[in-house]
């Protein structure tokens, strides 16, 4: 994708560069915030850095955008090094979590600042300005002030503003977290939009999985300065690489158990609650014999009438809408949640009832070696 900087170009131009995260290290004294991370992220691309609060991901942000000078590794936009440029000549916008609007100017004005900034003339402004205000869907609020405005409407104008100026890269920091809870599914929808309509690239931070999961083509979890996994949505969810990623994306169950053999293409777990489970894939990277905790999503536990199945019984059944969720308890008193979907006028099974289930699908049943205590 060709570089441009003209300030006239239309807003639907796609605008987007590839970004490279070279080796990222940085350290706060002798704490170390980012952890040799390595991303390649493509033009036009939403990434999610993904991961529970202190994990590095707002330094990381910081590090593209200049305001932090990383330890170690570089910064790469459209294939060249950016590591010697101040934030203003990196051609980054950002969307801060609470928006930081300019509470004395307009909208208008707001969405023009950094334009102004740089000295592009009065009516190249107003062209841009218009521009970014049909993005946004905003067009009749030009004249307010950031106050008169709600959290919703904020937020699109810190992103016309973020945008006005044609950056390459678009950063956004846990950009729903000041938003009601549902005004932000209209709003990240409303993101995912204007971001693919405008064809920039995009890193988002967020510690809220499902945000992660709905709006980003690829995400980056991270657990202590560390990549653990970047990947789609679906790699992440159905294929998680580590203990990690299993447990903190969605809902599982773990189960404990040994690795009883594994080969090629598959591997046999007998699990504690004494379920021998026979999964079509390789433990290669774990020893036979060893312990492990075998991960069954909710959904993807089953009643059955008879056979084979872990033992157990119901301790509670709540019907949430177009899933029922149970709680089950094991013969050996182990707690697994078994999410099921709802038809109309179905009732959860009563408490006590004894159960049995299984792995409706053993390909998404996951095997981990069991942390060391
Ligand atoms: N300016 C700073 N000085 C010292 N430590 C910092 C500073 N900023 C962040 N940290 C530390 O670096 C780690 C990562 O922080 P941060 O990137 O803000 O995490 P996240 O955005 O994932 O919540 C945390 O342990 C945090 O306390
Ligand atoms: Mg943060």
């Amino acid at each position: 994708m060709s570089v441009r900087d003209s300030d006239t170009d239309p807003a639907f131009q796609k605008a987007g560069q590839s970004l490279t995260l070279d080796a990222i290290t940085h350290r706060f004294g002798s704490a170390t915030a980012v952890d040799d991370v390595t991303l390649d992220i493509r033009a036009g691309e939403l990434v999610s850095l993904l991961g529970p609060s202190g994990c590095g991901k707002t330094t990381l942000l910081r590090i593209v955008a200049g305001f932090i000078n990383q330890t170690m590794g570089r910064v790469i936009i459209g294939g060249t090094p950016i590591d010697d440029l101040p934030p203003n000549r990196r051609s980054v916008g950002i969307v801060f979590q609470n928006y930081a609007l300019f509470p004395h100017l307009t909208v208008a004005d707001n969405i023009a600042y950094g334009l102004a900034a740089r000295g592009t003339d009065r009516a190249a402004q107003r062209v841009r300005v218009e521009e970014m205000l049909a993005l946004v869907q905003m067009h009749r609020f030009a004249d307010r002030y950031p106050r008169q405005l709600s959290g919703g409407q904020q937020q699109r104008i810190a992103l016309a503003r973020a945008l006005a100026v044609q950056p390459r890269i678009l950063l956004l920091d846990e950009p729903f977290a000041a938003l009601d809870k549902n005004l932000r599914l209209d709003m990240q929808i409303e993101i995912k939009r204007i971001q693919k309509m405008s064809g920039i690239t995009a890193v988002m931070v967020t510690h809220d999985q499902e945000e992660a999961l709905g709006m980003s083509d690829r995400i980056a979890v991270l657990s202590q300065g560390r990549l653990e996994q970047f990947g789609t949505p679906s790699q992440i969810y159905d294929r998680p690489e580590t203990l990690f990623v299993n447990t903190f994306v969605g809902t599982s169950n773990l189960l404990p158990g040994h690795l009883e053999s594994s080969d090629a293409t598959s591997c046999a777990v007998r699990l504690d609650d004494g379920l021998r489970l026979v999964l079509p894939r390789s433990a290669e990277k774990i020893v036979p014999g060893t312990a492990v905790l075998v991960s069954v999503r909710p959904d993807n536990l089953v009643f059955v009438d008879g056979g084979e199945g872990l033992a157990g019984q119901v301790e509670l059944g709540m019907p949430l809408g177009t899933t029922i969720v149970h709680e089950i308890v094991t013969a050996s008193g182990r707690t697994l949640k078994v999410s099921s979907a709802r038809s109309a006028g179905a009732q959860p099974l009563a408490s006590g009832t004894p159960i049995r289930v299984v792995p409706a699908s053993l390909d998404a049943v996951q095997i981990f070696p069991a942390p060391k205590p």
